[in-house]
């Protein structure tokens, strides 16, 4: 059969090329796809990105199911016009996707349900947003309540900062309509991980666990970015913490969206932070994969992600086991010259090598142009390898990152350190 994925990033390669193992599937489209997806055996890139020429593409073709990967056609309603054409798609509808799509939406759906998050109040008005701040004091975190391309949180050290950060949201619109209302929450201490599971509406699959890397320097230091990197499994989400996200945060979650009749379908993610005495509270929802984590998620899947996706939308997940990799896998992102702010487009990409068993490089903002590979985006490429423990997968990651070479190439060295710092000889005892 034929599938069709949507998107351009690192998660949609690693979507694509997994779904295109599957032995029932001839052929996966990626639309618009990357350098990566153009060259990669079995994908095609198929240049559209308009939802309603994507429904008609997927209905004239005949793919057989179509996987969405970033969050922006999730939140435009791209599920409720596939099935509205009787078109098979994997995602959650409009309504359900406000959980990402709207702040306000998820912390108010937070509180009604009882799920553990940060304290907050939301705002639409300057000086009744500075009060709330004064009156807090710092730290505090200031959210855009729309959608804003990882631009749109500020953890502030001051009230000056946060102050700062409101009148640029609220006042200049720095934003647009996303910074129209502002969400002010307490900060949140303790370590943050990546709990990313499967819905069918009913019953919950949890992928394997994750940690990114949002800063753009060793250490966490510098600016906030998509990801500059993520591993898998995450040590800090014990098995007893696991079993406390799912009661506490997802299981509630899942209730809760059906209670309020929109039953969520398609993958969810939950940003958690796990304080040190191992309670965890939720900082965000994402309506789907997230980017880089999905990549060493994805390295680790055994399973066929087909007949996981096939459950989920049959709504029999209970039913269905996914088998992971006893390794740990690593994934280290190749960030084009001046990225996050302006990143450069059009430097000519080297050295990548021939894809292992134990590492592949997944491209993002990479495109071909004639036969040279060149940067197009922020984040160029995710370099992911395995190991039987995360300091050999960290090795042979860096072995591959070392070869490759673009003008103005950014990365982080040091991808991994968390859980390193612990020992890192620890062999994954969990998923
Ligand atoms: P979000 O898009 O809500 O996940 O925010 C992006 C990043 O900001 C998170 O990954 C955290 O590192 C940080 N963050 C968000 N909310 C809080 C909070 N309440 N306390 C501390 N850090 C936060
Ligand atoms: N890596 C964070 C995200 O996908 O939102």
């Amino acid at each position: 059969m034929k599938l069709l994925v949507i998107g351009s990033g690192g998660r949609e390669h690693a979507l694509a090329w997994k779904l295109a193992a599957s032995p029932r599937v001839q052929m996966v489209y990626v639309a618009p796809g990357n350098g990566g997806t153009a060259t990669e055996s079995g994908l095609v890139n198929v240049a559209i990105t308009d939802p309603g020429e994507l429904a008609a593409f997927a209905a004239r073709e005949g793919a057989a199911l179509t996987v969405v990967g970033p969050e922006a056609p999730l939140a435009a309603g791209i599920v409720d016009l596939f099935r509205e054409k009787g078109l098979r798609i994997f995602g959650p509808v409009r309504a359900a996707a406000q959980l990402e799509a709207s702040k306000d939406f998820a912390k108010q759906f937070m509180v009604r349900h009882g799920i553990p998050t940060a304290r907050h109040a939301t705002f639409g008005e300057l000086n009744a947003a500075r009060a709330y701040v004064r009156a807090n004091g710092a730290p505090i975190v200031v959210k855009a309540d729309g959608l804003a391309a990882g631009k749109g949180v500020v953890v502030a050290a001051s009230v000056a900062e946060a102050e700062r950060a409101i009148e640029a949201m609220l006042g200049e619109r720095r934003l647009g309509g996303a910074g129209a209302r502002v969400v002010i929450e307490e900060c949140l201490e303790g370590e943050e991980a990546s709990f990313i599971v499967m819905c069918d509406g009913a019953h919950v699959l949890a992928l394997a666990t994750s940690q990114d890397h949002k800063r753009l320097r060793d250490g966490d230091a510098g600016p906030n970015t998509g990801g500059m990197g993520a591993y898998s499994p995450a040590p800090v989400v014990t098995p007893e913490i696991h079993a406390r996200i799912m009661r506490e945060i997802v299981l509630p979650t899942l209730a809760g969206m059906a209670k309020d009749g929109t039953p969520y379908v398609g993958f969810l993610y939950a940003g958690v932070m796990i304080d040190t005495a191992g309670n965890p509270k939720t900082l965000e929802f994402n309506c789907r994969l997230g980017d880089p984590e999905t990549q060493p998620i994805i390295l680790r899947l055994k399973s066929d992600l087909l007949e996981l996706i096939d459950h989920a939308l049959a709504g029999t997940l209970d039913q269905a086991e996914a088998e992971w990799d006893r390794r740990c896998a690593l994934g280290v992102v190749l960030a084009a010259h001046g990225y996050p702010d302006a990143p450069r487009k059009g430097d000519r990409v080297h050295g990548i090598p021939a894809p292992a068993a134990a590492c592949r490089v997944f491209h993002a903002g990479t495109r071909l142009d004639g036969n040279n590979l060149v940067t197009s985006g922020g984040r160029v490429l995710c370099v992911t390898a395995l190991g039987d423990n995360l300091r050999i997968a960290q090795k042979r990651a860096y072995e591959t990152v070392d070869a490759i070479r673009f003008e103005g190439m950014q990365c982080r060295r040091d991808i991994g350190f968390r859980a390193l710092r612990d020992g890192g000889s620890r062999t994954s005892a969990g998923n």
